[in-house]
Formats: structure tokens, C-alpha cells, sequence
């Protein structure tokens, strides 16, 4: 059982104050039945909350998939840039949202976003192996010894040596397999053999693949297949 006042704060664009308001003015029911006051409590798994009149869907957790466009930084927040956040559908601004792994500003491609923190450490976690795909573009030949390289480890500097496996897809393209993202990792894998990254795409997550239909900049919720792949190895 929840306090009313918080499952609908937490839900929808009201606040613990207005929902206080609407309960006074008699906007609020519980299983039909107008309630007056905001801090009773109530089962949100069972008991249907209707705002004048309109029934709430409360859903625990929220899973969002997004094509994000460059330009793009994957934060809550930022004084001067834009954010993912920004592109998901309006309902799901009042959640606490957060980017499942980030992208550079200038990569785009696949991006989940939920407020599950645990669904959230599922993925990300190395421990997890879960794989995360990536086509790439670089300025100078993808060579075998780059290929190599990955397979054996590249030493990022921070004494850490990260293994991945790349593809090779073209001259100047290939795709590359994570099981863990650490910051900036496949520029600077690339950048141990002097290549620079000039086109980074998320492809994958998991079994996950970036639907075809979602187009750059557009975002949806997950179906619960979906939600499955993305954790499935
Ligand atoms: N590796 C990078 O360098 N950048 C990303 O955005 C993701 C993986």
C-alpha cells in the first residue's frame, strides 16, 4: 500500500500540493468512490485512480527505446545543452527518467531510457555481458592488426586494457561488440592505432536491434518482448 498523493505525483505532472486540491474539490476517485483526502492509503496494483474522471494507468517502471539524433548529451539535465531527455513523449517528462548507458554527443543510434535502476545495472554491469553493437566509421583504413589489437586488448590509459570485437565491414568501416562502455571507449580504442572515429552508430543492446521504423529522434515505449531481448545474451 502507497500514499495516494505520492503514486499520483509520481505518475503524472501533478504535485503532492495539487493532488491535495483535487481531492478538496472532489476530482479524485478511488474504485469509484470520490476520496477527500490526498494521504489515504491505497494498493496502485489494484485500486483504480481516476483524475476527473479519467482513469490513471500507473505503471511501476517505464522503458523507453530512442533513435538519438546527434547533438544530443545523455543527461537528466544541463544549464546550456540539449538533452535526451528532451525527445522522449511528454507523459513520461514527469518520471524520473534516466539514459541506460551513455552515448556521445555526437553518436546516435539506440538508447534505452527507464527509471529502473535495477533493469538499469542488468545491462550495464560487465559482470552481465550484456553486448552492445556499434557501426563505425574512421579516417583511415581498418586494418587486421586493429582487429587483432581488439581482440587482445587495448590499453586505455587508465590502467585499464579493454577487449572488443570488431568486424570489419569496408575500408574505412566496421562494426564493434562491448560488453562494458567506459568512457569514450571505442574513439579511444581507435585512437591506440591512430584512427579517428568520424561516424559512431548503436545499432544493438543485448538481442535488441534498433528498429528499422523508429526513426532518428523518435522514441517509444518498449513492447515486454523487447524488454527481454535487451537483457537476453
Ligand atoms: N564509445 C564511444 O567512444 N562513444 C560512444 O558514444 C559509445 C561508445
Amino acid at each position: 500500500m502507497e500514499r495516494l498523493d505520492k503514486i499520483i505525483a509520481s505518475q503524472t505532472e501533478y504535485s503532492r500540493k495539487d493532488v491535495k486540491y483535487l481531492a478538496l474539490n472532489k476530482k479524485l476517485t478511488v474504485n469509484g468512490e470520490i476520496v477527500r483526502r490526498s494521504d489515504i492509503k491505497v494498493d496502485p496494483e489494484k485500486d483504480e485512480i481516476a483524475i476527473n474522471g479519467k482513469p490513471m494507468l500507473v505503471k511501476k517502471y517505464v522503458y523507453l527505446i530512442l533513435n538519438k539524433p546527434e547533438g544530443y548529451i545523455s543527461a537528466t539535465e544541463d544549464k546550456s545543452q540539449a538533452t535526451v531527455l528532451e525527445l522522449i513523449p511528454e507523459e513520461f517528462k514527469c518520471r524520473d527518467v534516466f539514459p541506460v548507458g551513455r552515448l556521445d554527443k555526437d553518436t546516435t543510434g539506440l538508447m534505452i531510457l527507464s527509471d529502473d535502476g535495477e533493469f538499469a545495472h542488468n545491462i550495464l554491469a560487465p559482470k552481465k555481458h550484456v553486448e552492445k553493437e556499434y557501426e563505425v566509421t574512421v579516417d583511415i583504413k581498418v586494418t587486421e592488426e586493429m582487429k587483432q589489437g581488439f581482440l587482445e586488448g587495448v590499453d586505455l590509459n587508465d590502467g585499464v586494457c579493454k577487449t572488443a570485437i570488431l568486424e570489419i565491414t569496408g575500408d574505412y568501416t566496421a562494426n564493434v561488440t562491448l560488453t562494458e562502455g567506459r568512457y569514450h571507449q571505442i574513439k579511444r580504442m581507435f585512437g591506440c592505432f591512430g584512427a579517428k572515429v568520424v561516424k559512431l552508430h548503436r545499432t544493438r543492446m543485448g538481442k535488441l536491434v534498433l528498429p528499422n521504423d523508429l526513426e532518428v529522434g523518435d522514441s517509444r515505449e518498449l513492447t515486454e518482448e523487447e524488454i527481454k531481448l535487451l537483457t537476453t545474451r
